[in-house]
């Protein structure tokens, strides 16, 4: 209680000092432009470092995070979602890369990548970095479709949207961040440099590829389907258009072929599914759906995420045509 208390009074305090700059400027520029704090009295962005306990590390271990701290107010209503001891105190007070007693010995890797974290009793559970973004897509209905059916493989892609590249930082300021001895500003500075240096991914554009695929890999009882393949991509596309955390981890062209054309690297012409699902079951590999459930599971899997109206599940005509049917037509 006593620490939202001081939460809110901090954003109280915040919110007065910028009422009084946009009172101040004289050229209508308002408080939320001012590129270095927010409204909470956090950096608007930050550098965060592999906070360590040994004197002489180094800058050994992985690239340091630029963790955009105004992005995340703005769709996070609940500080304690992160601070989750109600105190707005960098995490690297109590969690560092050996882990200490403050933290209780939770290291700084666990308390920014755990994904199984369990729910608390009575009190805050915390969240990382992770598993609150993993959270995020599986909620959202325009996520849920794609994310429904794909298993992230968390490549070394993945840890360079977070672990990123300051183009500007020099070896000094990284031992000294590391440490704990960077200058505030210093700090700040690194950060607006290493944002403003970030480009969007230029997914690969669905007008050049295949309008429309015909699978009739199987066709025993019902005509080929004829899958609007362009359409779809058009459709999610659309859905998650300029949202920030997908765009920032949809980091490679092909990436929406990859929800589909799973298991492969990425390529504009993957295989076909029965490449790898055969007919029957595959006793080589038990665990992989044959080629008619393949199918089924992959595009269910993601109308039901996506809460998709039509077609239904059971509304099997709108995706099947009956042999017969067809030659009755043709008579
Ligand atoms: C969602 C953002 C995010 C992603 C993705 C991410 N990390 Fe991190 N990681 C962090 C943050 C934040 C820290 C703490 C600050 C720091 O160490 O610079 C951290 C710290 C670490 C540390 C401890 C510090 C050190 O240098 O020893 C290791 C190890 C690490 N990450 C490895 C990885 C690896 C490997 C991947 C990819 C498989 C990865 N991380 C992906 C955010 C991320
Ligand atoms: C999505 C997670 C997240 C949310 C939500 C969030 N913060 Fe933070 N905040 C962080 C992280 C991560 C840091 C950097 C911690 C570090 O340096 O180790 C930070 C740093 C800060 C700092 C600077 C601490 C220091 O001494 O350097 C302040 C102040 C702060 N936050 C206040 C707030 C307030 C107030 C709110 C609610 C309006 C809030 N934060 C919401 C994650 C969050
Ligand atoms: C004042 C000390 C303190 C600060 C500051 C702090 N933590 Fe923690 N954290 C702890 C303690 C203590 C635990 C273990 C508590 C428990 O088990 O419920 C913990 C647990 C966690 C866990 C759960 C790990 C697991 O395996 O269950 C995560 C994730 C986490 N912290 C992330 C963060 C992040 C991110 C920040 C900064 C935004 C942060 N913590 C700031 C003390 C702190
Ligand atoms: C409580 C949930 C939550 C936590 C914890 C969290 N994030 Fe996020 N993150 C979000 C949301 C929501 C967005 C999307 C913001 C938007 O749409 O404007 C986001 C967006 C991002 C983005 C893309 C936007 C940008 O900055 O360019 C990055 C990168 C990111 N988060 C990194 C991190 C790192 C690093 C941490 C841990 C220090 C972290 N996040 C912790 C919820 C979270
Ligand atoms: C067209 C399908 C599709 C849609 C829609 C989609 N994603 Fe993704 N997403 C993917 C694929 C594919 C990956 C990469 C998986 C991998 O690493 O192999 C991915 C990876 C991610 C990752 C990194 C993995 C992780 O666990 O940290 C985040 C974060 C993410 N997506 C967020 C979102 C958010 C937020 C939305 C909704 C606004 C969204 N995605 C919508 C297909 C999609
Ligand atoms: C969202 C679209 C969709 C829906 C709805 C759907 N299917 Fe399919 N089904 C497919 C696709 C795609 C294939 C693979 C096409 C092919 O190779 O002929 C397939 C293949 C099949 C096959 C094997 C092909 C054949 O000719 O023997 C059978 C049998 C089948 N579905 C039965 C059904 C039944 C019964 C329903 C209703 C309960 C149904 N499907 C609903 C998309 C769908
Ligand atoms: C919503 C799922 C989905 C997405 C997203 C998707 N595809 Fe496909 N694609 C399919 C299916 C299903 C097939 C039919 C596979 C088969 O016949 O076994 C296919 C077939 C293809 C074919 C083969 C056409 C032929 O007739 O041989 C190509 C090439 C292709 N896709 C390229 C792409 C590219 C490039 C992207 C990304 C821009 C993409 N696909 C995204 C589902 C998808
Ligand atoms: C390069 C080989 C390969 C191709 C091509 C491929 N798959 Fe898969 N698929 C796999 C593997 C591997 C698994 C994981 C199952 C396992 O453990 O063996 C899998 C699993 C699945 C699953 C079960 C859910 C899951 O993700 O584990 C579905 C559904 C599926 N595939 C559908 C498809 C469809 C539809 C296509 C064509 C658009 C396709 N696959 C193309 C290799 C492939
Ligand atoms: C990654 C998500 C995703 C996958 C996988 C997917 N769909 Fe869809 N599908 C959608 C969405 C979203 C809509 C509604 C959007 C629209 O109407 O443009 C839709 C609509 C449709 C429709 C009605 C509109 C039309 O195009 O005629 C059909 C039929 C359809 N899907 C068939 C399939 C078949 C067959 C498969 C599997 C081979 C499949 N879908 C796989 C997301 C998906």
């Amino acid at each position: 209680m006593r620490n939202r208390t001081k939460l809110l009074l901090l954003a109280a305090i915040a919110l007065v000092g910028a009422a009084c700059l946009m009172f101040r400027e004289p050229n209508g520029i308002m408080a939320a432009d001012a590129p270095e704090h927010t409204e909470s009295g956090a950096q608007a962005a930050m550098v965060l470092f592999p906070a360590s306990d040994k004197t002489n590390r180094g800058a050994v271990g992985m690239k340091p995070v630029v963790f955009n701290h105004k992005v995340h107010e703005g769709k996070v209503q609940d500080c304690e979602s992160c601070h989750h001891t109600g105190d707005p105190v960098p995490c690297t007070s109590c969690h560092t890369v050996e882990g200490k007693a403050e933290g209780n010995f939770v290291n700084l890797e666990r308390a920014m990548h755990a994904t199984n974290i369990a729910p608390r009793k009575g009190q805050r559970t915390p969240e990382s970095c992770v598993s609150c973004h993993a959270k995020v897509y599986a909620q959202r209905v325009e996520c849920a479709g794609c994310h429904n059916i794909v298993k992230p493989s968390r490549s070394d892609q993945w840890c360079a949207v977070c672990h990123t590249d300051i183009p500007t930082m020099t070896k000094e300021q990284l031992v000294a961040g590391i440490s704990g001895k960077l200058d505030h500003e210093e700090n700040i500075a690194l950060a607006q440099a290493a944002l403003a240096a970030k480009k969007p991914v230029d997914y690969l554009d669905p007008k050049r590829m295949k309008y429309k695929v015909v699978i009739d890999s199987l066709k025993d009882k019902y005509e080929a389907n004829v899958f609007n393949h362009a359409r779809h991509i058009v459709s999610l596309k659309r859905q998650i258009k300029g949202d920030a955390l997908a765009d920032a981890f949809h980091s490679t062209p092909e990436v929406f072929c990859q929800t589909c054309h799973h298991n492969s690297p990425a390529s504009q012409t993957p295989s076909k599914c029965i490449s790898c699902h055969t007919p029957n079951i595959d006793k080589k590999h038990p665990g992989r759906p044959p080629l008619k459930a393949a199918y089924h599971l992959q595009c269910m899997g993601c109308h039901d995420g996506m809460n998709v109206k039509r077609p239904r599940k059971t509304d099997c005509t709108a995706c099947h045509k009956l042999r017969t049917a067809q030659q009755e037509e043709s008579k």
